[in-house]
Parts: C-alpha cells; structure tokens; sequence
C-alpha cells in the first residue's frame, strides 16, 4: 500500500487518523531537524498559555524565532514565557495580553504592538473556545463566534500591514476536524436561533475559519503573505478536557499529545512547501478536503456575507486587498 493511500484511508477512518495511531504512522520519516532555522523571524502564537498554543510556541522557540505567546491574563502568559524560554533554551519570548474575545483588547494589543515591532513573520491564531451555554462576549457577541472567528479576523487584518512589510510572511489558522461536520450559517452566525449547543456552534466557527482562511489567501497571495488553515486532530489538552469531559474519558489513551497536535503548526510556520502554494486546510502536513459531505457545501454569496458579516462586526475597513472575484490566476511568488 502506497503512503498516500495509507494516508487516505487513515483520514476517512477518522479515528484511525485523528488519535495518536495515525501520528505515529505518518509521522515516520519526519524530523524536526529537517525544518529550517528561524533565527531572525518573528512568530506570533494566541492562546499560548496551555494546549497546543503552548507546545506551537515552545516549537518555534527549539527553531530560534523571535516568540510573541499572546495571552488573556498577563500572569498565566508569564508563567507559559517562563516555561518555553527554559524548555526550548531561547530567551528571545515575549508576552502580549490580548483578549481575543473582545475587538476594543485585540484593537489596543494591535496598535501597541505595531508601534513597536520591526517584523512580524508568522501569525499563529490558535487561540479557542467551546462553550458549553450561549455566553456574550464584553462587545455583546456569542462567545464561540467573538473567540473563534471574529478576534482572529480583526487581529489578522491589524497585524497585515506588519506581516506584508516582513513577506514572505505565513497565517496560520487552527480550526477543527469538527468543521466537517456543519455548514456555514450566515443568517445565524451568533447562534441566536432554537436551543445552544456548543459543538454545534464551534463546528460552525471551525467552517468558518477554514473559508475566511481561503478568502484571505486569494486576497493577499500577490502580496507575499500565504494563509493556511489546519486542524490537530485529536490532543489531549486542557481544552478538550474542559470542553467535552465524556470524550475526553473515552479517547484518552488515542489522545495525540500537545505537541504531536501543535507539529503541523510548526510546520507550517516553517516549512518550505507551505510557502510556496496558498489557502489549503491540512491536518498532519498534508492538505486535506474542507468537504467531506455534500449538504456542507457554501456558496460564493454565503462566503461573501461571512466576510461582509466579519468586516462589520469587528469595525474592519478593508483597504487595498483585492477580493476571491477579483483575482486573476496566475503563478504565486515564491517564498523562502
Ligand atoms: N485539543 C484538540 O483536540 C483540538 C482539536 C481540534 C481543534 N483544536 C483547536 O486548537 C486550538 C487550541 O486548543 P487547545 O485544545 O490547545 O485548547 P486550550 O488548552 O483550552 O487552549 C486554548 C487557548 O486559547 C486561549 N483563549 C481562550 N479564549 C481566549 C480569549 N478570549 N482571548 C485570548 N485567548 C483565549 C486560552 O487561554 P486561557 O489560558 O486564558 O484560557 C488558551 O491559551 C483551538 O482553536 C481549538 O479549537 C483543538
């Protein structure tokens, strides 16, 4: 059996690919050693406190980037810069406080930070969410919706203007495998119709993510700064514990850990091949289908009223990207 089609049949499988087996079977013949050196790149990780933001970080750091760990509470994002400077053994990490959940955190944590820094080179928005109940976010917005989608939207288009000075330059999206599972909502994005439920809300965000992920690499791919969007599979971090206990108890010993979730994170931020092609979903550095049911399928109008939607909800003005329609075809700039 080829390893393509090994490949194949452990995504499809779903268990077979999420959990640690299909870790353990693809990532043979990896190395970490064969990614290049950051030395002298800036990476920006959200939700660097714990998870998979935490063991994203401390990979970047063991590659000798320059590391931003973006967090909510000052003293949690300490005790993370503390933990990847001594495990990685670089010193160059760095704390910024951010509540993702909240534009008028993301717009202040923007502005302080591009008044300061000379480059910034990757942009990690990992930072997640799964509630349980329908909560508001401090701006009145559902809370799976404010953390997942509409923060990482607003700091993206913030941080673009940094993040082009510094092309090539690559965005990393974090979404979830459960994103298979739901189509888009345009007409409900804040959950607002019929009864909550939580993963129904975050599949929803996680499909989210993965289309604005497409939209904004057609719209930046001629201006050198490539955006991925990638899902973990399965790890066993404080989040899913907190978020689906009885999963958690059923799948633990399958439970990839935090840093074999976070390795195609760090690859992609890294990597050669991810620099050179543009808006793919990829779970285990490989792309991957963002449609595996017909009925999940959104249409380009749907797309456009996320975007629209998003613009608006975060008080973004778009200036001088060029939009999906726009675009014309064409070979993309290479990149280092
Ligand atoms: N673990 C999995 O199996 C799995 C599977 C699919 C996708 N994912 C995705 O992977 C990403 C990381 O998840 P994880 O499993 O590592 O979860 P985690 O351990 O709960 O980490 C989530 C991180 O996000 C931060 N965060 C939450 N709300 C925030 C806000 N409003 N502002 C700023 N930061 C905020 C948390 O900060 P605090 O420390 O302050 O809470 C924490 O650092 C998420 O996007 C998640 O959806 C995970």
């Amino acid at each position: 059996m080829t390893g393509a089609l090994l490949d194949s049949i452990l995504d499809r499988s779903v268990v077979g690919g999420y959990t640690n087996v299909g870790y353990r079977i693809r990532s043979r013949g990896w190395s970490r050693s064969e990614l290049p050196s950051l030395g002298g790149r800036v990476v920006m990780v959200t939700g660097a406190t714990s998870g998979l933001g935490l063991a994203a970080a401390e990979g970047f750091a063991r590659l000798g980037a320059t590391v931003w760990l973006l967090a909510r509470h000052q003293a949690r994002a300490e005790q993370a810069r503390i933990r990847v400077a001594e495990r990685s053994g670089n010193q160059d990490v760095h704390v910024g406080v951010c509540d993702l959940s909240d534009p008028r955190s993301v717009r202040l944590f923007a502005e302080r930070f591009t008044a300061q820094a000379r480059r910034l080179d990757v942009l990690v928005n990992n930072a997640g969410v799964l509630p349980a109940r329908r909560t508001l976010s401090p701006d009145g917005i559902e809370t799976t919706f404010a953390t997942n989608v509409l923060g990482p939207f607003l700091l993206t288009s913030l941080l673009l203007p940094l993040l082009e000075r510094s092309a090539p330059a690559r965005i990393i999206n974090v979404s979830s495998g459960g994103m298979y599972t739901r189509r888009i909502r345009v007409d409900d994005l804040q959950c607002e119709r019929g009864d909550f439920d939580g993963p129904t809300a975050y599949a929803r965000a996680k499909r989210a993510q993965v289309i604005l992920t497409e939209m904004w690499a057609k719209r930046l791919q001629r201006r050198g700064v490539m955006v991925h969007a990638m899902h973990p599979g399965w790890a066993d971090t404080p989040g899913l514990k907190a978020s689906l206990p009885l999963f958690y108890r059923l799948t633990r010993p399958l439970l990839r850990t935090p840093e074999q979730g976070a390795d195609t994170i760090v690859w992609l931020g890294a990597a050669e091949e991810p620099g050179r092609r543009t808006g793919l979903f990829w779970h285990d550095r490989r792309p991957r289908p963002t449609h595996l049911l017909p009925w999940t399928h959104e249409t380009q109008q749907e797309r456009e009223q996320l975007w629209t939607q998003c613009a608006q909800l975060s008080g973004w003005r778009e200036a001088n990207t060029t939009s999906e329609k726009e675009e014309p075809d064409g070979p993309l700039p290479s990149s280092a």
